[in-house]
């Protein structure tokens, strides 16, 4: 028994450990950029969400408070929930891509990288 929980204990250190590494927060970069065109009157703002880590990661959330658009963006790049904003409806983004979307408003917001799962790492 006591060897069963032992081995419990170290499934679940490992986990934390490879959640931890796989997170890697700071390797999604967001770049959010002017476009240059107006929209209903609203500056528009090309958003390039980059995914630098060393693996796929999914469930990508990034914190998008007070995110509002005139210029409707598809709810598949981006849907809103509270203050979090699910890039792709979660599904998987590879090590080196992109996921671009385009918003108008005045003044922009900052989206924050705020949770993320690694895929096979
Ligand atoms: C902004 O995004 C739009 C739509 O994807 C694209 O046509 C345009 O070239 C982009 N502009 C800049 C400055 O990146």
């Amino acid at each position: 028994m006591a060897s069963m929980v032992k081995s419990f204990a170290v499934i679940v250190f490992l986990s934390l450990i490879s959640k931890g590494y796989c997170a890697c927060l700071d390797k999604i970069n967001i770049l959010t950029a002017r476009s240059g065109r107006e929209i209903k009157g609203q500056p528009e703002w090309n958003v390039t969400v980059t995914n630098n880590c060393p693996c796929t990661q999914k469930l990508i959330k990034l914190t998008c408070q007070g995110f509002q658009t005139v210029e409707p963006v598809s709810p598949a790049i981006l849907s809103k929930d509270g203050d979090t904003c699910l890039l792709i409806n979660g599904k998987e983004l590879p090590a080196g891509s992109s996921v671009y979307f385009s918003y108008a408003w005045d003044p922009p917001i900052i989206f924050w990288p705020k949770d993320s799962v690694g895929v096979g790492c």
